[in-house]
């Protein structure tokens, strides 16, 4: 790759992909008052679970870790989980909606050829193809991504930094980290990304500012950018790269 090119690796759960979609599966099963509160405790469990085995010096892929959550968000709320359930739960996470600005990020993207677009993600191989071709509207855009980088390699989940050395490798971009972006509604990988030399871009979801303090407990780590929405991210980075 030209070594000028901008790289934006984007998060996928959370971030193009919707994990509230979930809800909808759920509230299939335990009905419409339960669906919200276990798709919150079971994403919850599900980030909770990556740190925990990190600090353990231990790993198991996304997708266990994933199932593990489920039967844990489900215990919690004092209700079952059929086989054939847990089944199609994780089946549905093969198939979530993205948030409705990712499009129009996308088709921005497509059209900027000073950017080279990567899946960045926690999640194994096996999902994000299944994730990306089943998404109904990630599907389409499937094709403007240069290819999927995932931990599974490295055996660690975000934000360890071993992560994020490992995407510049990935990308032909060790020691040029500041062309790398990461455009992730997750705080963690914010940080993280921060941290280990990368700029971020941090989608303010909830519109409440960046409130998460981790970074200025470890000396002024704040992401590069906060914005509204991925097509704001993709906008600043073109505005900022090209
Ligand atoms: C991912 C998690 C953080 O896609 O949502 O990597």
């Amino acid at each position: 790759m030209s070594p000028s090119k901008t790289v934006i690796a984007f998060d996928l759960y959370g971030t193009l992909l919707s994990t509230e979609s979930i809800s909808k599966e759920l509230a299939k099963i335990y009905g419409d008052d339960k669906a919200q509160s276990l798709a919150t405790l079971w994403r919850r469990y599900q980030l909770e679970y990556t740190w925990r085995i990190n600090s353990m010096g231990l790993y198991r892929t996304f997708s266990e870790i994933t199932k593990g959550a489920l039967e844990h968000a489900v215990a919690e709320t004092g209700l079952s989980l059929s086989a054939g359930d847990a089944e199609k739960l994780m089946k549905a996470y093969d198939s979530l909606h993205v948030f409705p600005e990712v499009p129009k990020a996308l088709k921005a993207v497509k059209e900027t050829p000073d950017i080279d677009p990567y899946i960045f993600t926690n999640g194994t191989r096996d999902m994000v193809s299944a994730s990306v071709k089943l998404s109904p509207d990630l599907g389409p855009y499937a094709d403007v991504f240069k290819g999927f980088i995932t931990v599974h390699e490295v055996q660690v989940f975000k934000p360890a930094i071993k992560v994020y050395d490992d995407l510049l490798t990935k990308v032909g971009k060790e020691g040029e980290a500041g062309e790398v972006w990461v455009v992730t509604a997750n705080p963690f990988d914010a940080v993280g990304a921060r941290a280990a030399g990368l700029q971020s871009a941090w989608i303010d979801r909830a519109g409440k500012g960046w409130v998460d303090r981790l970074g200025d407990v470890i000396g002024g780590i704040r992401p590069s950018v906060v914005v509204s929405g991925v097509d704001e991210a993709v906008g600043e980075i073109i505005k900022l790269a090209t």
